[in-house]
């Protein structure tokens, strides 16, 4: 953007600022959405923003620019992936859409007015998937392309050949033709796997859409194939087409195999329009996939060839989008739930009321600002919404609902599980039980988290067992697993010998696994998994990492001063060096198997090491860890105290000076090696 070579000065600086802030919010929820499959804004909050942009830029044309978001369709080109694209033969637009059923009177009526009678009009439903073009040539499907950038797509024929409903040979003899429509997953497939993705402690999906757009970008067509996806068909696209109206060619289509939907109706008035839009409104939440609105097209080829194409949409069709379903219902109490992390999160208690077909009656509000940005407190009625989203939200109370200044809202001061006092987290504007030792939640997330599949990997241990085994008076911190018996097993209710065998196995397993992911497990605050890979490179035993000094660890790639402190903490508690010891006792591995199989010595005793420029045979983190391993201590600069300085190519200049200076020995790669025997 060249603002400055605009004339600027007329405008409100608040419009100026606003225009760039809705590109750059527009280009980043564009990418995260048809890119990443990982949605930020509601399509309403997008819609909205986008017409906003729009509005804007036509009002100050001397801001245009050809790269803002109002000028493209938003792009699900991947950059990386293993699909070849190509060019779409006719662009693939996109369709002016509107919520207003005013806007669709006045689209009809323009319609009218510009080929000067009332057209048909075909009303079909709009399918919540993603489009797709497919290419048959000779009667052979020979390309799928995704909508891409709008000019070129991904083919993704490989996974598309795995849908079921969509013919491979179709056509009646037609050389060559496309046929657009949307790619799905149905809500039974999409529920599925998201109950799949949840036991694997995988991110869910937010809505069908993204799942089948995720799915679709799947390398691998066999896993696409398990899914479930399908397919609906809503546009013939060819030089010699087997009707003059577009009704004729979706039939024609049915007819070689392609499946159409059913609830498609020519209507001949605005009055049949409004009709199918109502009936439809709740009629679609009784199929069986994701619907978002009704979409309407004139009929008639040639007068759809007559009134053609803005740069972006067809002039001859336009989407009403269907609000985003709503209810009033009344906030009966705000609970609390602590969580795995201590953090305190407010719980809407609802009087239930029916969204998207199912039962809503509870709702999360975040945290304490959230409650009050909406000004609600129990007794108040609320709007609950439900979207493409799973996660039902409020949106708002019923403003006629006022309050007396002194019933005002407050949130808890107490942790409603131990009874600490909470405080309160600034960067995550949340509230949070200190109590990390002794409070249940907490105690049992860290449980829950040891055995999770990317720590401990302890099966059949899930978090309904580990409350129960809490309970009972089983577990009350992981080495507790370590102390269990099959019998004290056996007598809880619901477990037999399999299922307890079966836990006990798992834990047994677990004494194998690698040091690095004991780390993970351990559940140290803010050592995440990648955070434990680089810090146990770094330090092959829980007793070197235990011995570091803060500058040590924030030498570690990512570690900054609040990790490093963390870490320190953990190994200040009494507490925790028991749970280490029990550990330890228990067989479980608390330091890196390379540390015992390498016949490590002592010949670096007493030596400080600094390690500087690049080598050749063994990365920098590899040498720190043999310093380690051969009892050596490995520091950062050059001091008096250095014993020698492990020096690669291009050392750095001031190390060199400084070990001068002070009389530092510079030792080689090749020297290095030699020295401890490798
Ligand atoms: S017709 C040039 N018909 O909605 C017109 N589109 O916002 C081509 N969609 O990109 C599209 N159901 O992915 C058409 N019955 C339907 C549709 C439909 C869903 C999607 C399609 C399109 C988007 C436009």
């Amino acid at each position: 953007m060249q603002l400055d070579l605009f004339d600027i000065e007329s405008m409100p600086q608040t419009e100026q600022e606003e225009i760039l802030a809705l590109r750059k919010e527009l280009d980043e929820a564009n990418y995260k959405y048809y890119v990443l499959s990982q949605p930020t804004l509601s399509d309403r909050e997008f819609d909205e923003k986008m017409r906003r942009l729009q509005d804007l830029e036509a009002k100050h044309p001397e801001l245009a620019d050809k790269n803002s978001p109002t000028q493209r369709v938003g792009s699900d080109l991947s950059q990386k992936n293993g699909f070849r694209q190509m060019q779409h033969r006719y662009p693939m637009l996109s369709l002016a859409n509107t919520y207003s059923e005013q806007e669709i009177r006045d689209w009809y009526e323009r319609v009218c007015k510009d080929i000067s009678y009332k057209p048909e009009i075909v009303c079909e439903l709009k399918y919540d998937g993603l489009s797709i073009s497919l290419w048959y040539e000779n009667g052979i499907l020979t390309h799928a392309l995704t909508r891409g950038d709008g000019t070129h797509g991904d083919d993704v024929i490989d996974n598309v050949k795995t849908i079921a409903s969509i013919p491979w040979k179709a056509g009646n003899g037609l050389p060559s033709f496309e046929i657009r429509g949307e790619i799905l997953l149905p809500w039974e497939s999409f529920e599925r796997l998201n109950k799949e993705r949840e036991e694997q402690e995988e991110p869910l999906f937010a809505n069908p859409r993204n799942a089948a757009s995720g799915t679709l970008k799947l390398q691998d067509p066999r896993i696409v194939a398990k899914r479930g996806l399908d397919a609906y068909l809503y546009y013939l696209l060819s030089d010699q087409l087997p009707a003059d109206t577009h009704y004729g060619c979706l039939l024609a289509a049915k007819q070689w195999g392609f499946k159409v939907s059913e609830a498609i109706q020519l209507c001949k008035s605005i009055e049949e329009i409004m009709a199918f839009i109502n009936y439809w409104d709740t009629e679609r939440k009784t199929l069986p996939v994701a619907t978002d609105g009704i979409v309407l097209k004139v009929n008639n080829l040639g007068l759809q060839r007559q009134l053609g194409f803005t740069a972006k949409t067809p002039r001859w069709a336009i989407a009403y989008k269907f609000p985003a379903e709503k209810q009033l219902t009344v906030l009966r109490k705000i609970t609390y739930q602590v969580g795995r992390t201590g953090v305190v999160t407010p719980v809407a208690n609802l009087d239930p009321v029916q969204l998207s077909g199912t039962i809503v009656q509870r709702a999360t509000l975040h945290n304490e600002d959230f409650i009050r940005q909406l000004g609600i407190q129990e007794g108040d009625r609320v709007w609950v919404e439900k979207g493409g989203e799973i996660i039902p939200k409020i949106t708002g109370k019923d403003p006629s609902d006022s309050h007396q200044e002194e019933k005002k809202f407050q949130f808890i001061k107490y942790c409603p599980e131990c009874g600490a006092e909470l405080v309160r987290d600034a960067e995550q504007a949340a509230w949070r039980c200190p109590n990390e030792d002794h409070c249940p939640p907490q105690l049992k997330g860290k449980i829950e988290h040891f055995v999770a599949r990317k720590a401990m990997n302890i099966d059949g241990m899930g978090s309904e067992t580990i409350d129960l085994f809490f309970a009972k008076g089983l577990l009350h911190n992981i080495a507790d697993l370590y102390s269990l018996k099959a019998d004290d097993i056996m007598s809880l209710e619901g477990f037999q010998q399999k299922a307890t065998q079966n836990i006990l196995d798992g834990i047994e397993a677990s004494k194998q696994v690698a040091w690095h992911r004991v780390l993970f497990a351990l559940g140290i605050r803010y050592v995440g998994e990648t955070t434990a890979k680089k810090l146990a490179r770094r330090f092959p035993s829980i007793n070197s990492l235990r011995q570091a000094t803060g500058q040590e660890l924030t030498e570690v790639e990512d570690v900054g001063v609040q990790i490093a402190e963390s870490i320190r903490q953990f190994f200040l508690k009494e507490e925790n060096l028991q749970i280490i010891d029990r550990l330890r006792k228990a067989g479980v591995q608390l330091e890196s198997a390379d540390t015992q199989t390498v016949t490590s010595s002592d010949i670096l005793a007493g030596k400080t090491i600094v390690i500087s420029g690049t080598f050749q045979k063994h990365s920098r983190d590899e040498y720190k860890d043999l310093i380690e391993q051969y009892g050596g201590k490995n520091t950062g600069s050059v001091s008096k105290n250095t014993s020698f300085i492990l020096a690669g190519d291009n050392m750095g200049p001031q190390k060199l000076e400084k070990a001068h200076q002070l009389g530092v020995g510079i030792v080689s790669e090749d020297e290095f090696l030699n020295m401890i025997g490798l």
